[in-house]
């Protein structure tokens, strides 16, 4: 088999926590016997530097020509200043429009080892698995009309969805919640607005079609809260764009760092991974990132894109062996020293091999 992967690093951190997430990739491929084609390309505000654009043509054309596309992270403090639409991010969204992804998969995981970790109880965070579903394309950040008017001293966005576009996210998030406890949330803000209005009676009448999955329906604001009082509850989750953002933001409180959490963007031609921290510019280059979540992004190359699911369960059981050793990036240990990124990638790569050297040998006897 061979993949095709363009790696696109981006910025402040990105470098950093995706060549430890390349190097596990290159594990799994070395070990397993597997031929990975990687390529790099410029995108966000490294691209707006050197090519005057953040996602220059030929970012575009590799990443349309590639299986599947591993991001860092874009944005940086110097672009402040700017428009939305000049900005390294401008350079992501045009990514995900190309690309055509609109389910973007965010699982949000407590993990055991670091139950001491979240500012929550333990008793609160343990045993909670929560795989959000975020439609992608859609809402406030691609809706039309979009405009800062500034002699009028206005400006507005539109939070858009059509019935179609809601129907193919939910029938994602309804196979998930099927293949996992069966439970999904739609979130939405149906007591103020109209496009959640469609949103809800678009869900419910999909429902239908999956009679094993219970539906609930939750406003976003009581989501939140319920988010941090009782994670546990959660299984699937289903919300639009913006919401998906910042419930996704904050589930991260559960894992006891942002650092931890990947993502992958599927239904469209090519897959998107990206971890869900930005680019952090107060700690890039340090060499001190957590790549655990960019590591845990690979995994999901592996099961999404690569088709690898054994391989897959191997690099998060490797996460979760690390974390039970004790080793610990400078943002789970807050204040006190903590191991270098690339320390954390090769613990997580020792194990790795081990673990599927192990595997091998029994498929062997
Ligand atoms: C994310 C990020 C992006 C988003 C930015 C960088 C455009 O916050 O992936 O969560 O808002 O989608
Ligand atoms: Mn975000």
């Amino acid at each position: 088999m061979k993949l095709k992967v363009l790696v696109v690093a981006g910025d402040g951190i990105g470098p950093e926590v995706t060549k430890e997430a390349v190097g596990v990739l290159r594990s799994v491929a070395e070990l397993g016997g597997y031929d990975f084609d990687f390529r790099e390309e410029l995108i966000g505000g490294v691209a707006i530097k050197k090519e005057g654009t953040p996602l220059p043509p030929a970012t575009l054309d590799a990443a349309l020509e590639s299986d599947a596309v591993l991001l860092g992270a874009v944005g940086g403090n110097e672009f402040n200043a700017l428009p939305p639409n000049k900005r390294p991010e401008a350079g992501l969204l045009q990514l995900r429009q190309a690309l055509g992804g609109f389910a973007n998969l965010r699982p949000s995981f407590a993990w055991p080892a670091l139950a001491q970790n979240s500012p929550l109880k333990a008793e609160v965070v343990n045993g909670t698995d929560i795989l959000f579903v975020r439609e992608l394309l859609g809402g406030l950040y691609f809706g039309e009309p979009r405009a800062w008017d500034k002699e009028a001293g206005a400006a507005w966005n539109t939070m858009r969805y059509t019935r179609d576009e809601v129907t193919r996210v939910a029938r994602v998030a309804f196979e998930l919640a099927s293949s996992r406890r069966k439970k999904l949330t739609s979130v939405d803000k149906a007591n103020v607005l109209e496009v959640s209005q469609l949103w809800r009676a678009t869900v419910t009448e999909i429902a239908a079609q999956y009679p094993d999955v219970t539906l609930e329906h939750q406003y976003v604001d009581a989501c939140a809260m319920h988010l941090m009082n009782t994670p546990r509850n959660f299984d699937v989750v289903l919300t639009e764009n913006l919401f998906g953002d910042i419930l996704s933001d904050e589930a991260a409180v559960i894992t006891g760092s942002l650092g931890m959490l990947p993502s992958a963007t599927i239904g469209g031609a090519v897959n998107l991974y990206e971890p869900v921290h930005g680019s952090a510019p107060d700690i890039a280059g340090k060499g001190i990132a957590n790549p655990l979540g960019a590591i845990l992004t690979a995994a999901m190359v592996l099961r999404y894109s690569a088709h690898l699911d054994q391989d897959a369960q191997a690099v998060e059981t490797a996460v979760r062996t690390v974390l039970e050793q004790g080793y610990r990036t400078a943002d789970l240990v807050r204040g006190q020293q903590g191991v270098s990124t690339q320390e954390m990638g090769r613990q997580v790569h020792l194990v790795l091999s081990e673990l599927i050297d192990r595997r091998q040998s029994m498929h062997a006897v």
